[in-house]
């Protein structure tokens, strides 16, 4: 029954997109774009693309995600975060099919002093993360059937990620100053894309409206920026020279404000596929295990 579901996916050449199309097309027929097959921007060619493909749903992870350059391009980080998410969900809502976008751990102010729910007041504190709330807030407006999954800290082995970056810094520099003041879950698109199989199979399996809306998934633990860059430096094993020093936000200045505490809570997520998220740590390994195998 599977095979004869399409499911089309936007973004496949970024690190969610990529992995979810991996993941999924051993089950589903899947068709994925990058941005020259299917401009999300491009409102009137994507609902052609759309509609011509005829899908059973549209997985959506293609998105402006460069937090400080979205600061300074606001008008096309607002037109594929906000007005994109909004029109493939009129879209879908036409052709009667679900849809599943991707948010942020950043529509939070982190001003919480425990993981987020999904329910808790958002309040950005950058531009893109008030253009992903502005694109939940379009999808809810213009279809029912949606599954909205916010998720943080998004790492893979390939593309530009905090992981990739880390791996490139310990190989040039013998002194690195990382920030530990900014707490929250890393998570991998591997691990994303494995939830997402499970929750798509479950979907067309029990086909309930009523699991409709928004999920948190990252994965289980805390940590903070310099933590997690330790635990790359030790697992990757790469200079031993190198000595990584704390240092807090005030000390490294961006271009975008990012939230002190954005870790979120996954048991509605956890309670819907019946099992725990691994944690960021396993996570980790499970990605170096892949490479060296
Ligand atoms: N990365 C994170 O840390 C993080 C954290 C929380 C939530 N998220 C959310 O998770 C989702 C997936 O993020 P990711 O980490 O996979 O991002 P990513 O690696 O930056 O991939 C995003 C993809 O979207 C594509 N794209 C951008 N504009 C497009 C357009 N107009 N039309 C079609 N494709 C377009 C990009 O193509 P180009 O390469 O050509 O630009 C890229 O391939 C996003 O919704 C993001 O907001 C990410």
């Amino acid at each position: 029954m599977n095979q004869i579901k399409k499911i089309l996916i936007t973004g496949v050449e970024g690190q969610v997109g990529f992995s979810i199309k991996n993941s999924l097309r051993k089950e589903f027929n899947t068709v994925g774009f990058n941005r020259n097959g299917l401009n999300i921007s491009d409102l009137k060619n994507m609902r052609d693309v759309i509609i011509s493909q005829n899908p059973d749903m549209v997985i959506n992870p293609a998105a402006y995600t460069d937090v400080d350059a979205a600061e300074d391009n606001q008008k096309e980080a607002y037109l594929i975060n906000a007005i994109a998410p909004g029109e493939i969900a009129k879209i879908c809502s036409e052709l009667s099919i679900p849809l599943i976008h991707f948010s942020t751990d950043y529509v939070f102010d982190g001003n919480k002093k425990n993981p987020y729910k999904e329910n808790d007041n958002p309040n950005p504190k950058n531009f893109y993360g008030q253009s992903k709330l502005d694109g939940e807030n379009l999808i809810i407006k213009n279809t029912k059937k949606y599954f909205i999954i916010r998720t943080s800290w998004v790492y893979s082995m390939s593309g530009k990620n905090f992981l990739t970056t880390m791996l490139k810094l310990f190989k040039e520099n013998d002194e690195l100053k990382i920030v530990s003041d900014q707490i929250g879950s890393p998570t991998s698109s591997n691990f994303i894309a494995e939830k997402i199989l499970k929750l798509v199979r479950k979907y067309f399996v029990d086909n309930s409206a009523s699991a409709y809306g928004i999920y948190n998934l990252s994965s289980s633990g805390e940590t903070n920026w310099y933590e997690f860059a330790k635990a790359i430096h030790t697992i990757s094993a790469i200079n031993n020279k190198l000595k990584i020093i704390p240092i807090s936000s005030k000390e490294y200045i961006t271009r975008a404000k990012r939230p002190k505490m954005s870790v979120l809570n996954n048991d509605k997520i956890s309670c819907f596929l019946r099992e725990d998220n691994e944690s960021w740590q396993d996570s980790l390994k499970k990605e170096f295990k892949e490479i060296s195998s």
